[in-house]
C-alpha cells in the first residue's frame, strides 16, 4: 500500500508502487527559527519544484549524481529511494546569517576559501553544529563519507556560483543533504532552492531567498519565481 513516509516542514514523501522511488510533494507552506514561525505561502510548492527540478537536472548534465528522477506534476517529483544521512552539509562563500551573528562579524564578507560547516538534523535539538570527529564518534558517517560529501559539496559550489553570477545573483551560502542507495554509494539528495541557499542580487544586494520570509522582508513567492526566471534564461539543457 502506497503510504507517507515523512511530512516536513516544506515537504512531504510518500512511497510509491515500485520500492525503490519515492513521490516528494512540494509544500504551500514556509517555516523558519526551526517551525516556531511557520505560514502558508501561496504558489511556493511549484515554484521550489521548478527551481529544484532545473538545478538539480544540471547537476546531472555536468556529473553530480543525485537521487532525482523526475517532475511528475507542478508541486510534485519522483526520487530515488536513498537512506539520508543526517547531516545538513553547510558551504558559504560570504559571511551571512548564523555565521555573521554567531562570530559578530557584518554580512557580505566574502571568504577567500569557502567556509565548511556541519550540523546534526535533528528538529528535537534543533539541529546542533557538529564536527567531523562528533559525527564519526555517533556512527553517522566515516570519514571517507565525509570527504566523498564535501567533494560533492565543492564540485556544487564551484559549478553554481558561476552559473548564479550569469543570472546576476550571488551564491551567499547553501546546505546540502546526501543519503546512500542501497549499495552504498552516496548521492545528493533533497532540494537545491531559495529554502535552503542564500542568493543576494549582484547589484542591489537584496535577498532572494528565504530571508525574505525569515526577516519579514515582503512576499516571498514572487522573489523565488523572480529566481526562477532568471535561472531559466542561464540553464539550457
Ligand atoms: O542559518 P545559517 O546561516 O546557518 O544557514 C546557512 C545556510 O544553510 C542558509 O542558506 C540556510 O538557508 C541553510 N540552512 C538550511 N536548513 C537549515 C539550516 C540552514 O537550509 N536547517
Amino acid at each position: 500500500m502506497v503510504h507517507q513516509i515523512y511530512a516536513g516542514k516544506a515537504k512531504e514523501m510518500w512511497t510509491t508502487e515500485d520500492e525503490d522511488v519515492l513521490r516528494v510533494v512540494y509544500l504551500d507552506q514556509a517555516t523558519a527559527l526551526n517551525g516556531k514561525k511557520k505560514d502558508h505561502i501561496n504558489d511556493k510548492g511549484k515554484t521550489n519544484n521548478a527551481i529544484s527540478t532545473l538545478i538539480f537536472k544540471y547537476f546531472e548534465a555536468n556529473g553530480i549524481e543525485t537521487h532525482f528522477i523526475k517532475k511528475i506534476s507542478d508541486a510534485e517529483e519522483l526520487v530515488k529511494k536513498v537512506k539520508i544521512i543526517s547531516l545538513e552539509m553547510i558551504t558559504r562563500n560570504y559571511s551571512a546569517g548564523h555565521f555573521a551573528s554567531r562570530y559578530g562579524v557584518e554580512e557580505g564578507k566574502k571568504f577567500t576559501t569557502p567556509v565548511e560547516e556541519m550540523c546534526l538534523k535533528s528538529d528535537e535539538l534543533d539541529d546542533p553544529a557538529i564536527n567531523a570527529s562528533q559525527a564519526i564518534a555517533l556512527g553517522i558517517v566515516t570519514q571517507a563519507q565525509l570527504d566523498t560529501m564535501w567533494a560533492i559539496s565543492r564540485k556544487v559550489d564551484q559549478l553554481l556560483t558561476p552559473l548564479f553570477e550569469k543570472a546576476d545573483m550571488q551564491l551567499i551560502d547553501f546546505k546540502l543533504e546526501f543519503g546512500t542507495l542501497p549499495n552504498g554509494k552516496i548521492i545528493l539528495a533533497d532540494e537545491f532552492s531559495p529554502d535552503n541557499c542564500r542568493l543576494w542580487d549582484t547589484k542591489t544586494h537584496h535577498h532572494l531567498d528565504k530571508d525574505v520570509y525569515r526577516k519579514d522582508l515582503g512576499e516571498l513567492t514572487p522573489v523565488y519565481q523572480e529566481v526562477l526566471q532568471r535561472l531559466e534564461k542561464v540553464i539550457l539543457l
